[in-house]
């Protein structure tokens, strides 16, 4: 079978549709923070990448008056649920692998604990602490990475080249094992 492509995730409409809400930057930036980190903790980078690039994706637009409205969010905010099951959703619609999908999915659920009434701490996995850490490593005060730009082409332009050492990195796998 083959692998879905982060550009095929990228690409696809509910992608477009959802993410630009929390930002395509942020998006693709945590998709290389998570790439790294995966390969420094033995974490499969293709999962990693993938749930980091959607784990976003549930955000709903808090605005007042055209300022993000901070109170209302932190009180009614549930994206990491939205985002699992968008994540799922797309990734199944795409043809990827049903494992995959959960596990990315649970990734998506828990890169943050910020929506609920108790702390994950050291519960995580691997991969979703991965996620966890990447997406915390371009997190800035009052939200401000979610403004920062990035057109469409230069986030499959940057994509491409992930999806790239994606390959490489799990081909190499293969050939260790012979
Ligand atoms: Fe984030």
């Amino acid at each position: 079978m083959n692998r879905v492509t982060l550009v095929d995730v990228f690409k696809h409409r509910i992608t477009q549709k959802y993410l630009q809400r929390s930002g395509i930057h942020h998006a693709v930036t945590v998709a290389y923070f998570a790439f790294e980190m995966a390969v420094e903790e033995g974490v499969d980078p293709d999962l990693a990448a993938k749930s980091a690039l959607l784990h976003d994706m549930g955000h709903y637009e808090w605005y007042r008056d055209g300022k993000w409205d901070y109170e209302e969010y932190r009180k009614h905010d549930i994206h990491a649920i939205k985002g699992a099951e968008r994540a799922h959703k797309l990734l199944v619609r795409l043809g990827e692998d049903r494992l995959t999908a959960k596990q990315v999915s649970l990734a998506v659920l828990l890169h943050t604990d910020s929506y609920l009434p108790f702390e994950l701490a050291n519960l995580r996995t691997p991969l979703q602490e991965v996620v966890r850490k990447a997406d915390e490593k371009d997190e800035q005060p009052l939200g401000m990475h979610h403004y920062k730009e990035m057109d469409k082409s230069e986030a499959i332009r940057q994509l491409h080249k992930l999806d790239q050492m994606i390959e490489d990195y799990l081909n190499k796998d293969k050939e260790a094992l012979g």
